[in-house]
């Protein structure tokens, strides 16, 4: 099954963990679309819930299909977030951020009860670090950390727009993708990264997920952190 097929599948399983009244929070990336136009199916159907977007995207998207919005101004508590995902490894552990959107991302997660991942079955990794890890970094610190991450032993590649510039966040921030290989401590990782002045945040995910919903040849598999 192609890995669109997938995401729509995946993203279709996760429509029940959308209830009425509650706050939602509305990830970033193809299979976080997916999700968003389901969900905006269902408020026309008069579903009442109010979005807390994680990207300028998804945001501009739930405008268009009607859900109505609201932001950490009114709230300061989500039910449940539907967020996608770049890998995941057994326990549960991500990386994201290949869209981009990880530091909004991470922080409507650590604001959310229940993290819902919804992916595609070429996310499932026995250990996290086949994708690089996207570290948002402010450009005046960008090549000192670029230089600290490659003394960790990642490969670290500035993330650029089409035209050559360096890749803007929502934030106007850079990000340095770093490909560090196999990944045995991505906790150990991440805080070494968070560590470092002038990075942002980074696209470890680690024990935010409540659930993995991932999509394989047209059924979905449901991992429960610690089940
Ligand atoms: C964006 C993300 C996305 O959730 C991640 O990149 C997966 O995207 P897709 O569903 O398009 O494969 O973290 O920052």
């Amino acid at each position: 099954m192609a890995n669109d097929a997938e995401k729509e599948v995946a993203a279709q399983a996760s429509v029940k963990y959308v209830k009425d009244g509650q706050i939602v929070g509305l990830g970033t990336g193809s299979t976080a679309t997916v999700a968003i136009r389901l969900i905006g199916e269902r408020v026309r159907a008069g579903l009442k819930i109010r979005g807390i977007p994680t990207s300028i995207a998804s945001r501009d998207l739930a405008s268009q299909l009607g859900i109505p919005l609201t932001n950490f101004e009114e709230v300061q508590e989500i039910d449940v977030t539907i967020d996608g995902a770049d890998e995941f490894d057994p326990a549960l552990n991500l990386i994201k951020g290949g869209g981009g959107a990880m530091l909004r991302e991470k922080i409507v997660a650590s604001a959310s009860r229940q993290l819902v991942i919804v992916t595609d079955s070429s996310k499932q990794v026995r250990m996290l670090g086949k994708f690089p890890v996207p570290v948002e970094v402010i450009g005046f610190a960008e090549r000192l950390i670029a230089k600290k991450i490659s003394d960790l032993g990642a490969k670290v590649v500035q993330r650029q727009d089409g035209s050559g510039r360096p890749y803007l966040t929502d934030e106007k921030h850079h990000i340095l993708d770093c490909h560090f290989g196999q990944i045995p401590d991505p906790a150990a990782l991440g805080r070494t990264l968070s560590e470092m002045p002038g990075v942002v945040e980074h696209g470890l995910f680690v024990g935010m997920t409540s659930v993995v919903l991932m999509a394989k040849a047209g059924d979905v598999e449901e991992f429960r952190r610690g089940g």
